[in-house]
């Protein structure tokens, strides 16, 4: 049974896909999972925003496959991590449980880097290129760090 990691933004267009993306890179395919939700249903079964996909592959990961699903009750009990982007998420994710095992499986992602802080992702989507460059930094370094727990813990 494979590490079950799921990163949770908005809309799953934007950010959950590059964070997706960008931690299945860093660990191998065999023993972790990672998938990408969002809280809201408006691009469910879309690709990523064109803006992400382009900022992913000019680092050399492809997120082309990947289709926006809406965050569900279910991922509390299928996913061993869930990842928030931002404040606003982690309030809508932890409002549709009341089970405290299931709370606890919710991290603000920025936390790793600077714990504590619950600083937000930045929401690129009404914003430019530069935005999603921006929020691909921030998530390789957060990615970075969580990959390297993760194997240590699993493996
Ligand atoms: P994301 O960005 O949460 O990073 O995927 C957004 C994408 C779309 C919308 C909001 C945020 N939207 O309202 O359609």
């Amino acid at each position: 049974m494979p590490v079950k990691i799921l990163m949770v933004c908005l809309g799953n267009i934007c950010r959950s896909p590059l964070a997706e993306g960008i931690l299945q890179s860093k660990l191998p395919n065999d023993l972790f999972l990672v998938d990408s939700a969002g809280t809201g249903g408006w691009h469910v079964g879309q690709e990523p925003d064109r803006r992400s996909i382009l900022t992913a592959k000019n680092r050399g990961v492809d997120i082309t496959q990947q289709r926006g699903r809406q965050f569900s009750k279910k991922d509390f009990d299928n996913f061993d991590y869930i990842y928030v982007m931002d404040q606003s998420n982690y309030k809508n994710v932890i409002a549709l449980t009341s089970d405290a095992t299931a709370k606890s499986k919710v991290k603000m992602i920025l936390n790793e880097l600077f714990p504590d802080q619950n600083m937000d992702v930045p929401d690129p989507y009404y914003g430019g290129q530069n935005g999603f460059e921006n929020v691909y930094d921030m998530l390789d370094d957060a990615c970075n760090l969580i990959a390297e727990k993760l194997l240590s813990k699993h493996t």
